[in-house]
């Protein structure tokens, strides 16, 4: 079952920082999630919301700033908004990436940056999992690459998610973890589909959806697990 740390280490480190990665790495994951957007200028940035006001001293929605421009704004004071290189570099292929898509603009550069990251570094794609909700962006990188792993994201309907990993061939699901069900964990994983539950951070829920067999947890603590 594999530790994967949500957006880095968030229960520790501010999310979606270097920092956040390098302790989620410090705490032996198996894995890393993380968001990505387009800045103005077609880099991808790794952060959650579409705006750099919450996490950030800025303002401003992110795809009408520049690569230069938002490397200017401080998180928690100190720390810079990573590209999705930088954080792949810092990873060196010794943890999964789960890469997820915030729109579905990012899909055509996601796979050209994974692509030419397996062809700099002589990589892996095992060594990456691209999921969303916008299941058209799955589609999207079904469509141009086939071999880039795929995870069906859902907050509410695990049924159809269930439904559209079958039609997709995608490798996993990524439901909240509270629709899961021993059963319906089993099922998934019947049809060669992994599951990948989030954010599941209290002991007592930790133990509860270790219990169902799940192939990973997402997670604010990665020592929690
Ligand atoms: O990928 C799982 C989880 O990160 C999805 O929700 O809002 O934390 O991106 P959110
Ligand atoms: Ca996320």
């Amino acid at each position: 079952m594999l530790k994967i740390g949500h957006r880095g280490a968030k229960g520790y480190e501010p999310e979606n920082t270097i920092a956040s990665f390098q302790k989620a790495i410090d705490m032996q994951v198996d894995g890393i999630e993380l968001d990505v957007h387009l800045s103005a200028d077609g880099h991808l940035m790794v952060l959650h919301d579409d705006t750099i006001d919450r996490t950030t001293n800025g303002k401003g929605a992110v795809n009408t700033l520049s690569l230069l421009e938002l490397k200017t704004f401080r998180i928690a004071g100190i720390h810079e908004i990573p590209t999705l290189t930088e954080v792949l570099d810092l990873v060196n292929q010794n943890v999964l990436v789960n890469i997820e898509l915030k729109s579905y603009e990012t899909a055509e550069k996601v796979i050209t940056t994974i692509e030419q990251y397996i062809l700099d570094k002589n990589g892996d794609y095992s060594h990456f999992l691209v999921s969303s909700f916008d299941w058209n962006a799955l589609q999207q990188i079904r469509f141009l690459n086939a071999k880039i792993p795929i995870g069906i994201l859902t907050e509410t309907n695990l049924d159809l998610a269930f439904s559209v990993a079958k039609f997709m061939k995608a490798e996993a699901i990524h439901p909240y973890f509270h629709l899961l069900t021993k059963e319906n964990t089993a099922q998934i994983q019947e049809k060669g589909i992994q599951v990948f539950p989030w954010t599941i951070n209290t002991l007592e829920d930790i133990q509860k959806i270790k219990s169902f067999n799940v192939n990973g947890i997402i997670t604010d603590f990665p020592d929690r697990i």
